[in-house]
């Protein structure tokens, strides 16, 4: 394993390294929802305080995570979903669009907090979680156990191994 945990807390919340090797796409995402949860709350806690520099950090940190996220969904989940239920176009269609939105929440996020502007982060954050949690409910009860239960379970594991490890 290229990546172990680091227990010390300085793992780089932009690489996904858990503690042990998960063997479905359910395990592993949804792990990494939460992650990425907790990143966000830090960032955001960080701005309450007005540590700016510390704040900005937190969410580049956290920003990276999702592009990751959204990236490994994209590049090699939703085709093998497709491809095996044989429903292209509908449920994924819905869930790319959402990424387009998540994107945008980021960069209106990125944007205010370059500017120092508190207000424009907020209204960031208030787009992300209009999208966000539902999208993640979504992946979470059907879209990943979908297709952990179409695939064999060493392709299941191959799959889990290949998302912790993509950069
Ligand atoms: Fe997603
Ligand atoms: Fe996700």
């Amino acid at each position: 394993m290229s990546r172990m945990v680091d227990r010390s807390g300085g793992t780089p919340v932009s690489a996904a390294s858990p503690a042990a090797a998960f063997t479905t796409v359910t395990s592993y995402l949804s792990w990494d929802h939460t992650r990425l949860e907790r990143a966000l709350a830090g960032a955001r806690e960080h701005l309450r305080a007005e540590r700016m520099g510390a704040a900005r950090q937190s969410f580049d940190e956290y920003a990276r995570g999702l592009e990751r996220h959204m990236r490994v969904e994209e590049d090699l989940v939703f085709p093998v979903f497709e491809e095996l239920s044989g429903l292209s176009g509908g449920p994924v269609a819905v869930m790319r669009d959402e990424h387009r939105s998540i994107r945008m929440a980021l960069a209106m996020m990125r944007d205010g907090l370059e500017r120092d502007d508190t207000q424009s982060f907020g209204a960031g954050v208030r787009f992300l979680q209009s999208i966000l949690p539902e999208h993640n409910a979504k992946e979470e009860h059907v879209l990943y156990p979908t297709t952990d239960r179409l695939l064999t379970p060493s392709a299941r594991a191959t799959l889990a191994r290949r998302l912790e490890r993509e950069e």
